[in-house]
């Protein structure tokens, strides 16, 4: 099983984001079972909260499904966690290197280019296409 954490700041917005596209691909391509996917953000700012509504809106419009979420901040213990640490900007790798040292090189970039934060500049669609373009790579890479 390939045990994947996506990460934003807020973890409400893209990293959730995230994880319900790339839970909605991997059950059209029925590999669910080779998959542990989660979101998780670098602040503990929206601890506790769900999917920021116009999120949920987004991925309604999208026929993504998405279930109660729980915003919740990474923390050291995590990264053993996972074998795929996947954020959407540089700067959550630098807020995740606070928080733990990468020393089995799992903290990655989900695209080349950061992909901005949506609560900021209410662009969704924008970020809902750079998300899925960078899940459909990985995918790529993951699945052979
Ligand atoms: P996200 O967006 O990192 O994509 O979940 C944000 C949501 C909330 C905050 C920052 C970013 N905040 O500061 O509360």
């Amino acid at each position: 099983m390939i045990k994947i954490c996506f990460i934003c700041l807020g973890n409400i917005c893209r990293s959730p984001m995230a994880e319900y596209i790339f839970k909605d691909k991997i059950k059209k391509l029925k590999i669910e079972d080779k998959f542990y996917v989660t979101s998780l953000g670098t602040s503990n700012e929206e601890y506790g909260n769900d999917i920021y509504p116009p999120v949920k809106e987004l991925l309604k419009r999208h026929n993504i499904e998405f279930d109660t979420h729980y915003a919740r901040k990474f923390k050291k213990e995590d990264y053993e966690k996972f074998d795929y640490i996947i954020c959407m900007e540089k700067s959550n790798i630098r807020n995740l290197k606070y928080i733990v040292d990468d020393h089995n090189n799992k903290i990655k970039t989900l695209l080349d280019k950061d992909i901005l934060d949506p609560w900021y500049t209410r662009d969704f669609e924008t970020a809902y296409k750079e998300i899925e373009n960078g899940i459909n790579k990985l995918l790529e890479k993951l699945h052979n």
